[in-house]
């Protein structure tokens, strides 16, 4: 065999995989299709959204916030070809640095389609057609997600566009039209609501981000609104049609209601995205992918082919980087003889919008529906100084503590930096501790950390020492 381990697909679940096997000390490649490394994540997801993010954020602040902490500025202007220009030097920093790990861990790079031969043995074929075949002992299925998309909302990737092309339009839409109010919607909705484009969201469930605890969708919405956001809940989209350089959107009321016809220049869909294996001739390794396209695997993250692993967006469970990294690390031990574990449930979920939402263990629902006793205490940001100063006062914390452990069972938070807040938890949540333990423990004065302790003296019963 060429290598010990083969890699297919770059992104964080890919690459991390393969500086671990390095680390490991085994021989490794990794085959990318684009010509630079790091996959969805790093080029066209959560690298260039968060950049564009925070310009819009900043112009927005500047806008509508700066004139109340005594700063005037006349004549501000977005320059929005520059924030692109500045998201894509950000992004190419970011993968020139997947290039040198690779380089400094000694993983053969290979640029180039990856497709199976037979188990052990994959094709290369590069962007001017030249194929190579390389053997490796195991293999890493790590080929990700696209953007899901209906034959009622066909993509142009000019009007009717997805993510991909939301991160780079040549101009601020005046009418943008998002389709599925989840994470891509709230956060790229946000990036133009703040960049003064008018934002209408068109959204199957009833409230945005649905699969999130339910306060945090209901505080969402009310922060999206004040961007100036209009929201058509329980709306099914029927058809979107381009109408040169417009869009036409057609959606029936799923409560009987009127039905809805919006006229935009853009329309983003964001209805989830669909694991990738397209070109990968899993059925020459003799795997195929289930009805959802995704590759089934076991505890171990082995496919039907013991020696043949995958993991990421291309599997089962939530589809965020930090999920693909951890399978990229647990496939690399358990190549190498070791016993990892990687505990689901405490995988944190993020949306960056401002303010940040983040959650991580059962949401409310989910310990309702489970019939399990349990505790909520909730602190709200309008009540701590630290919030105050920053004028970031929209938001909570809440903690859900077993009525009769008092031990943390999920954390749901709205509100500044909650994205970084939630770490905080999820430790706690590691170690298992009472909502009382984190009670008692020192938080500095003035941080927005202090709404966590607070919500957590509340869910023990102690009761907030602030409000
Ligand atoms: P990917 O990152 O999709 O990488 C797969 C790679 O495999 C790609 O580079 C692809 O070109 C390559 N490939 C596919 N087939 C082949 C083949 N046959 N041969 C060779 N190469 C192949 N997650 C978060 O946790 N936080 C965020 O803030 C966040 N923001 C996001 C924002 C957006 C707009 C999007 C779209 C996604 C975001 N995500 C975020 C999700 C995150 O990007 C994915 O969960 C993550 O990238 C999955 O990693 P992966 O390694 O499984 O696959
Ligand atoms: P999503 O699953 O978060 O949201 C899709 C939304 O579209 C849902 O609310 C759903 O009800 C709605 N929807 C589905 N079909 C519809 C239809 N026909 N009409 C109207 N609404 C419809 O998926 P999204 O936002 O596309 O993101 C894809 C993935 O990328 C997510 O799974 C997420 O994990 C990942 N991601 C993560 C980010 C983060 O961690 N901050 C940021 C962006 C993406």
């Amino acid at each position: 065999m060429d290598f010990d381990v083969i890699v297919i697909g770059s992104g964080p679940g890919g690459y991390i995989a393969a500086i671990r096997c390095a680390q490991l000390g085994m021989k490794t490649a990794i085959i990318e299709k684009y010509p630079t490394l790091g996959g969805t994540c790093l080029n066209v997801g959560c690298i260039p959204s968060k950049a564009l993010l925070d310009s819009s954020e900043h112009y927005f602040n500047a806008a509508h916030t700066f004139a109340q902490h005594g700063i005037a500025i006349k004549d501000m202007q977005v320059d929005f070809a520059q924030m692109i220009k500045r998201k894509q030097e950000v992004v190419d920093q970011t993968t020139k640095g997947v290039e040198f790990l690779m380089n400094k861990n000694k993983i053969t790079v290979h640029q180039g389609v990856g497709s199976f031969v037979d188990k052990n043995t994959v094709k290369v074929t590069a962007a001017d057609g030249k194929t190579q075949q390389i053997t490796g002992k195991n293999i890493i299925i790590a080929t990700g997600s696209k953007p899901a998309s209906l034959p009622s909302m066909p993509i142009d990737k000019k009007r009717v566009i997805t993510s991909t092309e939301a991160l780079k339009l040549p101009e601020i839409p005046k009418h943008m039209i998002v389709i599925g109010a989840g994470v891509i919607g709230a956060e790229l909705g946000s990036v133009y609501a703040r960049l003064g484009a008018k934002v209408s969201f068109v959204e199957f469930a009833g409230a945005m981000i649905p699969t999130m605890d339910g306060t945090m969708g209901k505080e969402l919405q009310k922060a999206v609104r004040k961007l100036g956001a209009e929201f058509y809940f329980n709306h099914k989209v029927t058809s979107v049609e381009n109408k040169g350089d417009k869009v036409l959107v057609k959606a029936d009321n799923t409560k009987g209601g009127q039905n809805l016809e919006l006229e935009g220049d853009y329309c983003l869909v964001s209805i989830g995205r669909r694991p990738y294996t397209d070109g990968l001739g899993l059925e020459n390794a003799g795997l195929k992918a289930d009805e959802r396209g995704r590759i089934t695997v076991n505890d171990h993250m082995q496919t039907e082919v013991p020696h043949i692993y995958a993991i990421g967006d291309v599997i089962r469970g939530a589809m965020l980087a930090h999920k693909a990294e951890e399978e990229g690390v647990f496939v690399a031990e358990t190549i190498a003889g070791q016993h990892p574990h990687i505990n689901y449930l405490l995988i944190p979920n993020v949306v960056y919008t401002w303010p940040e939402v983040a959650g991580v263990g059962y949401t409310e629902e989910e310990l309702k529906a489970k019939g399990t006793p349990y505790r909520a205490g909730s602190f709200p940001f309008k009540a701590l100084g630290r919030a105050r100063a920053s004028m970031d006062t929209d938001g909570l914390v809440k903690v859900l503590a077993h009525a009769e452990t008092d031990e943390i069972l999920g954390v749901h938070m709205i509100g500044p930096r909650t994205a970084d807040m939630i770490a905080e938890a999820v430790v706690a949540m590691e170690f298992r501790a009472a909502a009382e333990d984190i009670g008692m423990m020192s938080h500095a004065h003035p941080t927005y950390t202090e709404a966590f302790k607070e919500a957590c003296l509340v869910a023990s019963g102690k009761g907030a020492l602030n409000i």
